[in-house]
């Protein structure tokens, strides 16, 4: 196992509420984990801790760069984002007069840190065009790349902001509920997609989900988070079946 992602004893609070409690995970680059459990169980609040969003009240965060893992826990967004930690874009992100194509080279230069002067034109732009039409194959956006945003149905604006995320080519991808809002043909396409990436790529997928379909679906391993606190951590037929977690759902319409 090769640990991409670690946090140890990962703790915040909003004033009382203990919204994320001593979490400890390490996430093995070779699987795809599901972080799931009821409305309000800290789910958002952990992403946000990890991407710099919100500063944890205690506990650290690693994630591997170049071999080694190091430590990312006061690290604003962008340094996170330049890190290696990605998390799926909201749909504002995208640049709605822009093309697929345009948008993508957007999130591409903006992350070499270059500038759309013609000095920087060079033979480097024949690299990011093939990096990018790699990546408009990978999430299937190649016969819309020419069409802009505001022209797009609400699943294929998800595989844009996918696309988008992974112009960064991440270590960890985040995905908070990426099939929210979508019908089940959509749900089908978008838990294809992550499986076809996941394969296909370096980058390590982390997912939070309220659908279980999905989550028996694409998961190799499921935490179960509840109150902030981890109730459960293993394989999806293990923790599916553990009584804690099914108390931990009654009552809730999420599941
Ligand atoms: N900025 C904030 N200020 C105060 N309380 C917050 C804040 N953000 C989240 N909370 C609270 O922290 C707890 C965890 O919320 P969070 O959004 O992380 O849950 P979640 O697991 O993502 O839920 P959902 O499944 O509904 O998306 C909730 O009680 C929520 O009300
Ligand atoms: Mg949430």
């Amino acid at each position: 196992m090769t640990t991409v992602l670690e946090t140890e004893d990962l703790r915040k609070q909003f004033g009382d509420l203990v919204a994320v409690d001593d979490v400890s995970l390490a996430f093995d680059g070779d699987d795809i984990t599901s972080i799931i459990g009821p409305n309000g169980a800290g789910k958002t609040t952990f992403y946000n801790l990890l991407t710099g969003v919100l500063e944890p009240t205690a506990g650290e965060i690693w994630l591997r760069k170049d071999g080694d893992l190091r430590e990312i826990t006061d690290a604003p967004p962008h340094e996170v984002a330049r890190s290696g930690l990605s998390r799926s874009y909201q749909v504002t992100n995208v640049f709605e007069k822009l093309t697929i194509r345009e948008n993508l080279q957007v999130a591409r230069i903006a992350h070499d840190g270059r500038t759309l002067d013609v000095r920087s034109r060079s033979a480097t732009d024949e690299a990011l065009n093939a990096r990018i039409d790699e990546l408009l194959e990978l999430t299937g956006l190649t016969e819309q790349a020419e069409i802009r945003c505001d022209a797009l149905s609400h699943g294929e604006k998800r595989s844009v902001e996918i696309a988008l995320a992974l112009a960064i080519e991440p270590t960890v991808f985040l995905l908070d509920e990426p099939t929210a809002g979508m019908n089940p043909t959509e749900t089908r396409e978008i838990v294809s997609l992550i499986r076809d990436l996941d394969e296909e790529l370096e980058t390590t997928f982390v997912v939070t989900e309220h659908d279980m379909d999905v989550v028996t679906d694409i998961s190799d391993r499921i935490v179960v988070l509840a109150e902030g606190a981890v109730l459960a951590d293993g394989e999806p037929r293990d923790v599916l079946t553990d009584e804690r977690v099914t108390e931990a759902y009654l009552g809730s319409e999420a599941v």
